[in-house]
């Protein structure tokens, strides 16, 4: 309610508000000189029959796009406003009663088609196979927004993520500063240069890595812009941006996970989505499927691509929700998207280098007890809660801050987030490890 009043407000209907209560105030006086009580109480009742209105267009233009099962609520807002303004103001009475029913039927109408529940059918969705290769680019850019951010337009949502992770490391936005990894605007102009950096290995043999270039005998000699992308998808250590490195390594190993492995297993088709959009929404033009696709064959063998059919769940979970705790250990840790930070022992695939291992029976003790923490947890699962939900409470010596996402509190259901709590404090070194689904 105060959002719609606020946004009315930037509209400029306040003032309107205002006019129109002077309106009926002189108005009212004028057929009634000698009551000035019955004037001001009229002057109320339009200023709040107004405000009806006001709130009532506000919801409509808020929630036509948005949620149209909400606009019925405006349709019943504005046949309430026309009764009262009929009741008390006789001389347009007749009209506004007339005005009021006909809004009343339309609402009814309207709201008999919105607000039924909706009939789910004995049928599940029919599964709609994505067929990338002949999509427009912009349909493929539009596949790609859906992979990287979990909705089409969703670019713009502060915190909006989907399957394939990106926004948990880059920020995407011109101008926006992102510390974890390297801002992704101007990507397809800035690939090309960056192969001529003095550090690239082609130019520099001896600077070639060597922790990752098996990934395929091509690795490691990108060509051209669309070839670096690729290169920096399927390869990430292949090339590490300066000053982006794993602590320690020199800028040797690139703490990104490779997008084409488990967990995030796109398949040659999404990555060329994913691609096509960040060339689209700049205005660039994208080099096509085709040619995408083949530069990631450059990268990743045959047998390393994941098939159609496999870890393909679609557009994922429902809402805003990652996870909601129904998921067996590994998936649930997967899809928090854990794992493309933390190195967490006896879970797949989770060996992200990002954040420290989280051995965390055996770590939440010793943080608590560091003379440098001042958060507020007693027991090593409250560590654990509080490390998720706030981030900054306490920041592990030398990992800096701002890494760790600070929203999970919206993204993981309570049953996800006490699993994922339960299973970290199990986690002591030395120990076995605890059983999980
Ligand atoms: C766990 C964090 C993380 C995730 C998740 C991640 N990246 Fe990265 N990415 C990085 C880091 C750090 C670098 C810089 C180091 C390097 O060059 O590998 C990087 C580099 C890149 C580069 C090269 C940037 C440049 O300036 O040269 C591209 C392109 C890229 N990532 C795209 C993506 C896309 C697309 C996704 C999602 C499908 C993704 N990344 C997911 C951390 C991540
Ligand atoms: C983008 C990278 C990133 C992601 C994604 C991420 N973390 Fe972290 N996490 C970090 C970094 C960096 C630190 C260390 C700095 C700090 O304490 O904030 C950390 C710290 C932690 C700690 C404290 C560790 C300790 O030993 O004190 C816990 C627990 C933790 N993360 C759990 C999680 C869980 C569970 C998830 C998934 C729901 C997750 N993290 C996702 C980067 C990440």
């Amino acid at each position: 309610m105060v959002e719609l009043l606020a946004r009315a407000w930037d509209l400029g209907w306040p003032i309107m508000i205002g006019l129109v209560g002077l309106l009926i105030y002189f108005q009212a006086t004028i057929k009634d000189p000698a009551s000035k009580k019955s004037a001001t109480f009229k002057t109320l009742i339009g200023i709040l029959c107004m405000f009806l209105a006001l709130i009532a267009i506000s919801n409509y233009a808020h929630n036509f796009e948005y949620d149209p099962g909400m606009l019925p609520v405006s349709l019943v807002m504005i046949t309430a406003m026309s009764f009262i303004m009929g009741l008390y103001f006789t001389n347009i009475g007749a009209l506004m009663k007339i005005g009021g029913f006909m809004f009343f039927v339309a609402a009814a109408l309207s709201g008999y088609g919105n607000w039924l529940p909706q009939v789910e059918g004995g049928f599940p969705p029919p599964v709609v196979k994505l067929d990338f290769q002949s999509m427009s680019a912009q349909q493929l850019g539009d596949e790609g927004e859906k992979i990287i951010f979990g909705g089409i337009g969703q670019s713009k949502t502060q915190g909006a993520i989907g399957k394939g992770q990106c926004p948990l490391c880059h920020g995407f936005q011109k101008g926006f500063l992102s510390e974890r990894a390297p801002n992704l605007f101007n990507i397809p102009a800035r690939s090309a240069e960056q192969l001529k950096a003095p550090n690239y290995h082609m130019n520099d043999a001896a600077a070639r890595n060597t922790e990752q270039k098996e990934a395929f005998e091509g690795s490691g000699t990108a060509t051209n812009a669309q070839e670096y992308i690729a290169e920096s998808h399927a390869c990430p250590s292949c090339y590490v941006v300066p000053g982006f490195g794993v602590k320690g390594s020199n800028d040797t190993v690139s703490p990104m996970p490779r997008i084409h492995k488990p967990p995030i297993s796109l398949q040659l088709g999404e990555l060329a989505a994913v691609d096509t959009w960040m060339y689209t929404r700049e205005g660039v033009e994208s080099p096509g499927y085709d040619a995408i696709v083949t530069s990631y064959e450059k990268f990743i063998p045959e047998a390393d691509r994941p098939k159609a059919s496999e870890g393909d769940e679609g557009e994922g979970k429902g809402g805003d929700m990652l996870v909601d705790g129904s998921e067996p250990h590994d998936a649930l840790f997967a899809g928090a998207g854990c794992t493309a930070c933390h190195t967490i022992p006896g879970i797949k695939d989770a060996e992200g280098k990002v954040g420290p291992v989280l051995w965390e029976g055996t770590n939440a003790p010793k943080r608590m007890k560091d003379s440098g923490y001042a958060g507020k947890a007693k027991t090593t699962k409250e560590y654990i809660t509080e490390s998720i939900l706030d981030p900054s409470a306490y920041v592990v010596t030398d990992f800096p801050d701002d890494q760790m996402p600070k929203d999970f509190g919206l993204k993981l259901t309570g049953g996800a987030l006490s699993k994922i709590v339960d299973y970290l404090a199990a986690l002591e070194e030395g120990k076995p490890l605890p059983p999980k689904e």
